[in-house]
C-alpha cells in the first residue's frame, strides 16, 4: 500500500524582519496518523502550524493539504480548503467569555443559519462525546476550570467533523490527571472518526498516545521518529529535550536572536 501524505510542507522559510522562523523546513504528515510535535519554547511551533492552515502565508515554500497547494491556490480557495478540512484547537482554548458553552460549541452551526433551538441537542451530543455534563450548555466559560474549557473548545472543533485535527499545546496548564484524560480523549477522538491528528506538546505523556514524533530545531524538523521507541532514541537532541536535561547540544539560552 502507498503511503498518503495528507500534508505537505516542502521547504519552507518564513522570517519576521530579520528573525527566521522556518528555514527549509519539511514535513509529511500520514493521513491517519497522530503525529506530535516537539519543541522549545519560542522556536516557532505555533508559527509552523499556522502556516500549515494557511493563517501565516510562509515567505516561499509549498505548503499542500489534502491535494490543495495553498500557497498557489487562487481566491478563497486555499481557505475554503483549510475550513472543509481542518479543525484548529487553540492554545487556551479560545472560547468567546461573552457567549454560553452552548453558543461557543453551536458557533459554526449557528453562523451556517441553524436556530439555537436545533443547535442545542447537537451540542449537548458533543459536549457527552467529549466526557463533560450536558447541562453545563448554558454555563459561561467564566464558570469552567481550564480543562473544562479544553473540552469546550475540543467540542467545538468537533461540531465541524474535521479529517484533520491540529492541536495547539492542548494541555497548558492542567494537573497530570487532566493532562492524561485529555490525551486519553484526543487518542479516542482520532480512533473513533478515523481522523489525522497533529499536535504540539510539551508533555512527555504525549509519547503515549502518539504514532510519531516531529522535532523542531532551529527552524528546521531535524527529527521524526517512532513515539514508542522515543525513549530509547539516541539521537543526542531527542534525548537531552525528552529529559529536560541541561547539558547537551540544545544551548539553554532561551531565544536567539536569529
Ligand atoms: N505575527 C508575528 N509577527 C512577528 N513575530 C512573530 C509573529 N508570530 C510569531 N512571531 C515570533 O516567532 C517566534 C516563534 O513563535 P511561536 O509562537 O511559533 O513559538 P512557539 O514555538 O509556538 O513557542 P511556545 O512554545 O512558547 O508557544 C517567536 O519569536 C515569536 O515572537
Ligand atoms: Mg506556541
Amino acid at each position: 500500500m502507498t503511503t498518503k501524505y495528507i500534508i505537505k510542507l516542502i521547504n519552507l522559510h518564513k522570517a519576521f524582519g530579520p528573525k527566521v522562523i522556518s528555514r527549509d523546513l519539511n514535513l509529511s504528515i500520514v493521513e491517519g496518523e497522530f503525529l506530535a510535535i516537539i519543541g522549545r519554547s519560542g522556536e516557532g511551533k505555533s508559527v509552523l502550524l499556522k502556516q500549515m492552515i494557511g493563517l501565516i502565508k510562509p515567505d516561499s515554500g509549498t505548503v499542500i493539504v489534502d491535494d490543495t497547494d495553498l500557497t498557489t491556490a487562487k481566491g478563497h480557495e486555499a481557505q475554503d480548503k483549510v475550513f472543509q478540512s481542518c479543525g484548529y484547537v487553540f492554545q487556551f482554548a479560545a472560547l468567546l467569555d461573552s457567549l454560553s458553552v452552548a453558543e461557543n460549541v453551536g458557533i459554526t452551526l449557528i453562523e451556517a443559519g441553524m436556530t439555537e433551538k436545533e443547535v442545542l441537542p447537537l451540542v449537548k451530543d458533543k459536549l457527552l462525546s467529549v466526557g463533560l455534563d450536558p447541562a453545563i450548555a448554558s454555563r459561561y466559560p467564566s464558570e469552567l476550570s481550564g480543562g473544562m474549557k479544553k473540552r469546550v473548545g475540543l467540542a467545538r472543533t468537533l461540531m465541524r467533523r474535521p479529517k484533520i485535527l491540529i492541536y495547539d499545546e492542548p494541555t497548558t496548564g492542567l494537573d497530570p490527571i487532566s493532562v492524561r484524560m485529555i490525551h486519553e480523549l484526543m487518542r479516542k477522538t482520532h480512533d473513533e472518526n478515523k481522523t489525522t491528528t497533529v499536535v504540539i506538546s510539551h508533555d512527555p505523556d504525549v509519547f503515549n498516545y502518539a504514532d510519531r514524533v516531529a522535532m523542531l530545531h532551529e527552524g528546521r524538523i531535524l527529527y521524526v521518529g517512532d513515539a514508542k521507541t522515543i525513549w530509547q532514541e539516541e539521537n543526542p537532541y531527542i534525548h537531552q529535550f525528552i529529559r529536560g536535561l541541561s547539558q547537551g547540544p540544545i544551548t539553554m539560552i532561551s531565544e536567539k536572536a536569529k
